[in-house]
């Protein structure tokens, strides 16, 4: 049976790539935000994840305005990182795991989550940067499995509902026959604005409150409305819900922590940076 080996959830920021390509990982700026990631390598040497199992939004790059699936999973061979007009490099292609994809596509339409397949599928900053964070040399060792959640354009799912949607995934990864050790990964947020009268907008007290909430009372934050997580964590933080959506798939139980970081700001975003192993993992 395949084997969710934990979950890592971080933070995604077009400028990340660009600090990356121009080797800014020891300036003063940078170094506390890519000081959180070694800890995160070595157990991933450890661990050695097989399948990555993303909960992102893509930003106008596979989906845009005119066709906004609110739940959307990858079924590809692979995933080419496209151009995002941000000047930033491509990062190399990645692999797809698509058997594994079917399988949780199936069994999360049994429990009536109403999916978009996509069978061809570009990825933005929010998958590719992630990657790059965590493998620097840039040559993957994992195959993945996209799952977007659209916090792009309103109606947005709930969070209550993105939790469930991780929990039906991970029940589907802990269901599917292969011996696959499947990585979760959930990116975007936390609090941060771009626009309007509260860009700059960041919410630190929240956002701990957010991550400590992880680790034994994982539904917490579901108590909000989307209304409610946009007024605490700003229009972009709304993203937090990947990381609900990743933490719902390692089950209901308490949480072992195994790393955590917290900067502010990487441009204007507050972020974070935890990896969770199931309790009983
Ligand atoms: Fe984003």
């Amino acid at each position: 049976m395949a084997q969710i080996i934990g979950s890592v959830t971080t933070s995604h920021v077009p400028a990340i790539g660009r600090a990356i390509a121009k080797n800014l990982q020891g300036d003063p700026y940078w170094k506390p935000f890519f000081d959180g990631f070694p800890p995160v390598h070595r157990w991933l040497a450890e661990k050695k994840p097989d399948v990555i199992v993303a909960f992102y939004n893509d930003h106008g790059l596979n989906f845009f305005l005119d066709k906004m699936p609110t739940f959307a999973v990858g079924a590809a061979a692979e995933y080419r990182n496209a151009d995002e007009g941000w000047g930033i490099p491509e990062l190399p292609p990645v692999k797809g795991e698509q058997k594994l994809a079917w399988h949780i596509i199936d069994k999360v339409i049994e429990r009536d989550f109403d999916l978009v397949t996509c069978q061809e599928m570009v990825i933005d900053h929010a998958l590719s940067l992630p990657l790059a964070l965590l493998w620097p040399d840039q040559k993957w060792p994992v195959r993945i499995v996209p799952v977007c959640i659209n916090t792009v354009q309103f109606p947005l799912p709930s969070a209550k509902r993105c939790y469930a949607l991780g929990e039906a995934v991970g029940d589907a990864i802990r269901s599917w026959q292969g011996n696959e050790r499947v990585l979760i990964m959930g990116t975007g947020g936390l609090s941060h604005q771009l626009d309007g009268e509260r860009a700059g907008f960041i919410n630190k007290d929240f956002d701990l409150k957010f991550m400590e909430s992880l680790v034994a009372d994982p539904r917490w934050a579901t108590q909000y409305s989307i209304h409610e997580l946009v007024e605490k964590t700003g229009t972009q933080g709304v993203e937090l819900v990947m990381w609900l959506a990743a933490r719902g798939a390692l089950g209901n139980g308490p949480a072992k922590r195994v790393h955590q970081n917290y900067h502010i700001p990487i441009s204007n975003t507050a972020s974070g940076l935890m990896v969770l192993e199931p309790a009983a993992g």
